[in-house]
């Protein structure tokens, strides 16, 4: 599929069975989360750009990589967005968080937003939205539309789970933006929620409803 990387890495689907089992404990549904969040992580940075700088070991000068540019910007949709985000800060603990609050409308099922602060500036930094389930896709068009008003020029989309559904019509609005997921799952239920997928993962990770 086009703009999108299955990280498939054996440890990161081991990881993934565990989260979506009905009788995973909270606890563990959220250490789980931050795991792979921290190896999806690693496949999103993949192609961060370097840059030599001379630095001095104890024996010598040397020319060494180091990443260039301004800091990374991960953008966490609140609230399970944020059960990403500390493994991701665990990998690159330097990087800058922008917060993006979005609720659906249950009447018009738009998306409203309910809070939003980023860095000032996000034009100068690759952004990765981060939000576990890329469902109906709405949120993290909304999320993409919000960050691309603020500035945003190069985002990227970080997730666990996404339904074709989803992806397609996250492509549809944001054909230039890569999504990096752990699975692509069967299909959307008719409320929204991803098939055969894990439930609700805010309500899983905070141990809600
Ligand atoms: N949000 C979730 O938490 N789970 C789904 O399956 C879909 C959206």
């Amino acid at each position: 599929m086009q703009g999108v990387t299955v990280v498939d890495h054996p440890l990161v689907q081991h990881k993934l069975t565990l989260m979506r089992k009905r009788d995973t404990s909270t606890k563990s549904f959220r250490e789980l989360l931050r795991e792979i969040a921290s190896l999806v992580c690693y496949e999103v940075t993949r192609d961060l750009p370097l840059e030599q700088v001379e630095i001095e070991t104890p024996l010598a000068t040397m020319q060494a990589p180091m990443l260039a540019g301004k800091k990374l910007v991960f953008a966490p949709i609140l609230r399970s967005g944020l059960g990403m985000l500390e493994g991701m800060l665990e990998l690159v603990p330097a990087a800058r968080v922008a917060h993006i609050g979005l609720y659906r409308d249950p009447a018009t099922l738009h998306c409203v937003e309910y809070y939003f602060k980023a860095p000032a500036d996000l034009a100068e930094r690759a952004v990765v939205v981060v939000d576990p389930m890329l469902a109906t896709g709405n949120t993290a068009i909304a999320a993409v539309d919000r960050l691309r008003e603020a500035g945003a020029k190069s985002v990227r989309l970080a997730c666990l789970l996404a339904s074709p559904e989803g992806l397609s019509k996250f492509h549809g609005h944001h054909p230039d933006v890569h999504v990096w997921t752990a699975a692509i799952d069967e299909r959307l239920n008719d409320h929204g929620y991803i098939l055969p997928g894990l439930g609700d993962a805010g309500d899983r990770m905070y141990g809600t409803r």
